[in-house]
């Protein structure tokens, strides 16, 4: 038994991320001396069989279909979110108004204007945030933004970044949330990524950015649907960027 206070999570999604998160709460508690005792209160999934599936297989006390019941739940401390893209901005803001600290998934939102909006409603609830940037917490990007920050390396006049995945580069891959014109397309899915990392490596020495050019193209426009037919897709699967930070480095 421990006398510390606990902290009661309720974990929305039990995909990928959904693991990834009941894994990241599972080790945090054996490996750190946490001050909270995380207690694994509630799961949600849309899909009724796989909360139960997954309640079960990560800990969690109960299973759950309406997360818009779960965020409200006083006896819900902590929120993470790992649901589809177009979701995040509805799930945090209602939990942000019941109170709860939140960890959403990236992005955050599809417009910069509703990530704003989401901060700004946090800021004013005083709640706990943090977003599922994982890796700006690589020690291995936390000593390059010293050494970028200390001047180890001299000026920074430029950057490249590269964040290439190949999960959409099947024709043959089906249709899914992240085709979704709303919350869906590479830029967001994964330039959200490495768009996160050149600010955090060259934010301290070069400020941040300040003007993009940048393309989007959609190389493949159209995939199987699920249900026999074919589905158009209207969201980049390449995105390309020219950026200039504050101090005019560019990238
Ligand atoms: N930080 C990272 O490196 C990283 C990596 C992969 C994915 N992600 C993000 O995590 C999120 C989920 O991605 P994923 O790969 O786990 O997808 P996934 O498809 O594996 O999982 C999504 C889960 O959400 C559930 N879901 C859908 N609608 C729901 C609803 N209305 N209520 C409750 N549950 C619902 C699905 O049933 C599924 O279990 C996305 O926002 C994605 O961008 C982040």
């Amino acid at each position: 038994m421990t006398d510390k206070p606990r902290l009661r999570i309720c974990l929305i999604g039990s995909g990928f991320m959904g693991k990834a998160h009941a894994f990241g709460y599972t080790t945090a508690a054996r490996v750190f001396d946490l001050p909270f005792a995380l207690e694994f209160h509630t799961l949600v999934d849309i899909n009724e069989t796989a909360a139960q599936k997954a309640a079960d297989a990560l800990g969690f006390a109960h299973a759950a279909t309406d997360w818009k019941a779960a965020v409200t739940d006083p006896g819900i401390d902590l929120v993470s979110i790992t649901a589809p893209n177009a979701l995040h901005k509805e799930m945090a803001l209602a939990a942000i108004a019941a109170g709860k600290h939140v960890y959403c998934e990236k992005p955050l939102a599809p417009l910069a204007s509703d990530a704003r909006e989401m901060a700004e409603a946090a800021e004013a609830a005083g709640v706990r945030t943090q977003v599922g940037f994982n890796y700006l917490s690589n020690p291995m990007i936390a000593l390059a933004r010293e050494m970028i920050a200390s001047g180890e390396l001299g000026d920074i006049l430029g950057y490249r970044g590269l964040h290439a995945e190949d999960y959409m580069a099947d024709a043959s891959g089906p249709f899914t949330f992240r085709h979704d014109p709303a919350g869906g397309g590479a830029l967001a899915d994964i330039g959200s990524h490495a768009l996160a990392t050149a600010e955090f490596l060259m934010g301290p020495a070069a400020g941040p950015i300040e003007k993009v050019m940048g393309d989007c193209v959609t190389m493949i426009g159209a995939r199987p649907d699920g249900k026999g037919g074919m589905r158009k897709v209207e969201v980049d699967d390449i995105g390309r960027a020219f950026l200039r930070f504050a101090n005019g480095a560019t990238g």
